[in-house]
């Protein structure tokens, strides 16, 4: 992959088309049977205008398509993402062209040359609640500072695998002269590493933005020197050999629908077979893989194999020194009702050896 890297943001859409307009008066179930046509919808007057006709495609979808199983759900996400990207909104010197709107940052930010174009509604919901968390930082319990994920960039909304990689570093003898942490996401890994005495962390990943946003948020400080980043694929140029290898992978196979495209949620069948092999080559004679994963597609049985044990079973190249579990926390009683699954879910730290 090329040093040179573009910032992954929602494509602008050109103003140059005489658009179905949505405002207070409009009928929504008529602006519905537009969308369903495939014919897009420009928001008008008031910001909140959006969020009304966003309600209506739900409350619509809710009454003509089930939404109960894991499998069901997916396609009702599919479904919503479909008519409501056909929803859009005009951005003009950076700002949103309607009233009552949000202020969002990184309208600036990733759109430095664009003065005046149109986005989808979804879209920009994402980047206003992005924009949230970035401003405001996350905490993360097993951290001492916040973290500031940049947008498009995968962050943590449950920490019981990053407390149970906490309490496996506690007790990690080993040297802590490198390691590599693949996937580095918003950093919460490597911060994790450093703060467990690691010397220098080298981090890849495939999403631009995550790199992008960690180089911006560690800037010149002392992390800085510590996190070594790269825009790339598994190891990327790193080819040295550390004493330990962090991966905390997508955890759903790819099967080919509308949103498994997303590289932090869904692996392609090819992901965990190159890692392994090129980590064979990365680790030091005594140096440890540690994966973190979670039996999510095994209990929703999207996938009759794990990836991992799949590896281990094989041999070859890696055996296991252990496998500690964490259940996650119980959802809300709602939620729990409607995904059933959701009980049983365990997050797994898997500890690998040289075979
Ligand atoms: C589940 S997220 C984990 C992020 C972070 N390490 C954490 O624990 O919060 C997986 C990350 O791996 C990245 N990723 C997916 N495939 C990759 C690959 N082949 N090489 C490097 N990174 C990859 C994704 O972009 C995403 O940031």
């Amino acid at each position: 992959m090329s040093t040179e890297f573009k910032v992954k943001r929602p494509s602008p859409i050109p103003v140059d088309q005489e658009l179905e307009i949505f405002n207070r008066y409009a009928d929504a179930k008529e602006t519905i049977k537009g969308l369903e046509a495939g014919i897009p919808v420009l928001v008008n007057g008031f910001y909140s205008n959006g969020m009304t006709l966003i309600r209506e495609v739900q409350t619509h979808l809710r009454k003509t398509m089930p939404n109960k199983t894991f499998q069901e759900q997916r396609a009702y996400r599919a479904a919503y993402r479909k008519l409501s990207n056909l929803i859009l909104i005009e951005v003009d010197h950076h700002k949103l062209k309607v009233k009552k709107a949000p202020s969002i940052g990184w309208l600036a930010k990733l759109y430095p040359e664009n003065k005046h174009f149109l986005l989808p509604f979804p879209q920009v919901q994402g980047m206003n609640s992005s924009w949230q968390w970035y401003q405001n930082g996350l905490m993360i319990p097993v951290l001492r500072n916040k973290i500031h994920p940049y947008y498009g960039t995968y962050f943590p909304t449950r920490f019981d695998h990053l407390i149970l990689f906490d309490n496996w570093l506690k007790r990690y003898e080993g040297a802590k002269k490198s390691a590599i942490d693949v996937g580095v996401g918003s950093g919460v890994l490597s911060f994790q590493l450093v703060k467990h005495g690691f010397q220098k962390v080298f981090a890849t990943d495939t999403n631009p933005n995550a790199i992008i946003g960690l180089k911006e948020s560690m800037g010149e400080t002392k992390m800085s020197r510590k996190i070594e980043l790269a825009y790339a694929s598994l190891f990327g140029p790193f080819e040295k050999q550390t004493e330990l290898i962090v991966f905390n992978p997508p955890w759903i196979p790819q099967d080919g629908e509308l949103d498994s495209n997303d590289e932090a949620i869904y692996y392609k069948e090819t992901l965990f077979p190159d890692f392994f092999e090129a980590a064979k080559k990365r680790l030091l004679p005594d140096g440890k893989l540690v994966i973190i994963f979670s039996n999510l597609s095994q209990i929703t049985e999207v996938s009759k194999t794990h990836p991992i044990q799949e590896e281990i079973e094989k041999g070859g190249r890696f055996h296991l020194e252990k496998c500690l579990t964490r259940a996650v926390k119980a959802a809300s009683e709602k939620t729990k009702r409607d995904q059933n699954w959701r009980s049983s879910e365990e997050v797994e730290l898997w500890i690998l050896k040289h075979q």
